[in-house]
């Protein structure tokens, strides 16, 4: 099954796609303009997305990356996410950040390709969303910044 990867409009966002990573369709509204999305399709299925925002001096921020569940667990999201990084190495970017739960799957995912624990935002997911969102029964509340510094004259 081959796999293209590539960037859209982002006024053609999946945005069923997009919901699977952050609950809230208005959050994601309000960061998509701004945004880089990507797609990934295979057999001319769109099956997973994942969006980029610029937060200036070349730092970029992963806001959401997701696969359809009947996709997963295949690679799919490691391919996609690996591209992503690649993207913004080759446009000379400084750093990708992602913002994540303190447990889960999520968290090797985004280790497994580089990404680096740079700090904690306490109660985040308490304070930026009105419904709780749970994982494996457990409630997020923090959110842990991974990071990865493309420069290595960054400390
Ligand atoms: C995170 C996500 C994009 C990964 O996509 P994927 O196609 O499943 O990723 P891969 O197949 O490359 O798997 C990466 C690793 O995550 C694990 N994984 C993926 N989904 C999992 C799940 N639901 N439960 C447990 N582990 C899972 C895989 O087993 C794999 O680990 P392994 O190499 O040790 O087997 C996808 O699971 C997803 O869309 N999740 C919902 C949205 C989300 O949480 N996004 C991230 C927050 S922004």
């Amino acid at each position: 099954m081959s796999l293209l990867i590539q960037e859209i409009p982002t006024t053609d966002a999946p945005m069923k796609l997009l919901l699977l990573a952050d609950p809230s369709e208005e959050k994601i509204r309000s960061y998509l303009p701004e945004s880089k999305c990507f797609v990934a399709i295979s057999s001319e299925i769109v099956m997973g997305a994942c969006v980029v925002k610029p937060r200036g001096s070349g730092v970029h921020e992963l806001m959401s990356i997701a696969v359809h569940p009947d996709y997963q667990q295949s690679g799919n999201g490691t391919a996609l996410l690996k591209w992503v990084i690649d993207f913004f190495q080759r446009a000379g970017a400084s750093q990708l950040e992602v913002g994540t739960g303190t447990f889960g799957y999520q968290l090797s995912f985004y280790q497994r390709q580089g990404f680096r624990v740079t700090s904690i935002d306490r109660d985040f997911f308490l304070e930026n969303y009105d419904e709780p969102i749970f994982e494996n029964g457990i409630q997020l509340m923090d959110m842990l910044r991974l990071t990865i510094r493309y420069s290595k004259d960054i400390v």
